[in-house]
């Protein structure tokens, strides 16, 4: 059974409706929007005045404040230019900031002439209220630096700084997991990797929890809240991107699939409790992680 649901509608327009408003309590929300840097998308204007975007992102932000459950996490991803301007909106709008997440996406810097290359973005987690409703702390295994004599036993507590995603850029880096056109175009070029939905969800819900995807564009948090037993909202204005969500939700593809990453994480204390397996739909074989992380 699927525990999504999938609108096709502006996000500002339906979560400030309060039919919505009343229906729903929300756990987590990524908010992944257009950059405003006049990128092509078919049912959106993405150079709009700067006040206008930021105006309209505290307006997000507020809405998805009132339907969040006390505690409930918002995670807003932007360029690192406009960290000001994140920051301001999340505070205008009621959200107490826990961190500032550095996502270093394993890719070439984007050369600047005048001043230092580009090589990440930024992804500001925030809380309605002071403390998490939930935060599991999880633990991850990155490869030992050249300086250190000793293996570690148990992998490292993740910190802000994210170095081990790598982002869906174009050509061969982004692999299998790239949505393609028959051309071999990509299909969305903002599409986010699975694995950095992965973590988010982990790290601030529980089995059962709901979590909003207001500009789901290829729908990257649904397919991943799908197979981690989380209910998901998703909202996208473009009638081609909600169909590639379906799409991609109907039969879950083994590049879609997070079960390759049960490993990465097999350090975690609480991992048992916030990931069980079996919820996998499709391509679900629990043996398939098992044997990942060798037991
Ligand atoms: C940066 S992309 C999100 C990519 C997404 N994280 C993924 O994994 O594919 C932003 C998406 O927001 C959609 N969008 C723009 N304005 C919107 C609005 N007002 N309401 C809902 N969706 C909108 C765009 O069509 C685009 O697909």
């Amino acid at each position: 059974m699927s525990n999504y649901k999938l609108l096709q509608e502006d996000c500002l327009k339906l979560i400030s409706a309060s039919q919505f408003l009343k229906a729903e309590s929300i756990d987590l929300t990524f908010l992944d929007p257009p950059f405003n840097q006049d990128k092509e998308y078919a049912s959106w204007n993405d150079n709009l005045p700067a006040h206008e975007y930021w105006q309209m992102m505290e307006q997000v932000c507020k809405c998805v404040h009132e339907i969040t459950s006390d505690g409930g996490a918002i995670y807003f991803m932007q360029r690192e230019k406009n960290t000001e301007f994140v920051l301001q909106c999340l505070r205008k709008s009621g959200w107490i900031l826990q961190n500032l997440i550095i996502w270093k996406k394993k890719t070439s810097a984007v050369p600047c002439s005048n001043k230092f290359g580009k090589h990440y973005q930024i992804i500001a987690f925030a809380t309605k209220g002071t403390t998490p409703r939930v935060f599991n702390r999880l633990r991850i295994s990155p490869p030992l630096p050249t300086n250190y004599k000793y293996e570690r036993e148990n992998g490292v507590y993740l910190t802000d700084v994210w170095d081990d995603i790598r982002e869906l850029t174009a050509g061969y880096f982004a692999g299998d997991e790239a949505i393609r056109k028959e051309n071999g175009e990509r299909f969305h070029k903002q599409q986010s990797p699975i694995a950095l939905l992965l973590r988010i969800i982990l790290s601030s819900t529980k089995i059962g929890d709901t979590v909003l995807d207001p500009f789901a564009g290829t729908g990257t948090t649904l397919v991943v809240a799908e197979q981690i037993g989380r209910k998901s909202i998703g909202i996208e204005i473009d009638s081609e991107n909600v169909k590639c969500i379906k799409n991609r939700l109907k039969s879950i593809s083994k590049s879609d699939s997070i079960l390759r990453f049960y490993k990465d994480y097999i350090y975690t204390e609480n991992l048992k409790e916030i990931w069980d397996i079996d919820f996998a739909p499709a391509i679900s074989k629990k043996e398939e992680a098992l044997t990942l992380f060798g037991e």
